[in-house]
């Protein structure tokens, strides 16, 4: 797993109010989501599986369509962090380069629960994603980058654990789901991994926690409800 930037025995105060933040207004998405039409469909016993499948399906085509956007661009926005925070950056690019190649693990489930070869242009709200996230990587400040990575990890560790029950009660087929399975665990060592991450550069970097919260709020959004209720719609259309 990642190593710290620094070893620390206390972060500021700031710092600590500055995680407590983000990881409030994660489960305030979380609650969204759970409020969410799709979480209905995907939770309710009585859905057929094929429709749940058809959903999930969705998701991975998406996460395709923004994932490899995402992993760029994050690479460049933290290419600009300070040059001489060494450990920092040697940190963020172990992550990010675990990170890359879960767009691969979409794709092969996108196959494996029958999701066609044929490409289509990215829809809109995965173009969205990846246009917040390079303009981000562009112009925002590079120690704003824990906020939107937050997000992502602690939201994905959050749904994917929420979905194993759902996989084993409705026995649906484990093959196509890596990237949930594998996420449920990865994703939580992540989320802790990241929750150390902002402390440090919060306590570091006095005041940089308003550049994350800022860009916390610019993915949220475009980020996840808009991508994931564009995917029920066109499982439910069968596109
Ligand atoms: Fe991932
Ligand atoms: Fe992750």
């Amino acid at each position: 797993m990642n190593e710290m930037p620094r070893a620390r025995s206390t972060y500021t105060q700031e710092a600590e109010a500055i995680f407590a933040e983000l990881d409030a207004r994660v489960s305030a998405v979380f609650e969204e989501v759970k409020r969410w039409r799709g979480w209905q469909v995907v939770t309710d016993p009585t859905t057929p599986r094929e429709v749940i499948i058809g959903l999930v399906r969705e998701i991975f085509r998406s996460v395709v369509w923004y994932q490899s956007h995402t992993t760029e661009a994050g690479f460049h926005w933290f290419g600009r962090l300070p040059k001489g925070d060494v450990k920092l950056i040697q940190a963020l690019s172990h992550h990010k380069a675990e990170e890359a190649e879960h767009g691969v693990w979409a794709m092969e489930d996108f196959g494996k629960l029958g999701g066609p070869s044929t490409q289509l242009a990215p829809s809109p709200a995965t173009f969205a994603v990846a246009a917040v996230w390079w303009r981000m990587a562009s112009v925002e400040d590079p120690l704003g980058y824990p906020g939107p990575e937050y997000l992502f990890e602690q939201l994905t560790a959050l749904v994917t654990q929420a979905a194993l029950p759902i996989i084993e009660s409705r026995d649906l087929p484990r093959d196509g789901l890596r990237f949930v399975i594998e996420h449920a665990t990865e994703d939580v060592k992540h989320a802790t991994f990241f929750k150390h991450m902002i402390m440090d550069v919060a306590s570091r970097y006095p005041g940089s926690g308003q550049a994350m919260l800022r860009c916390f709020d610019y993915f949220h959004q475009v980020y996840p409800l808009p991508v994931w209720d564009e995917a029920l719609v066109r499982a439910l259309k069968g596109d």
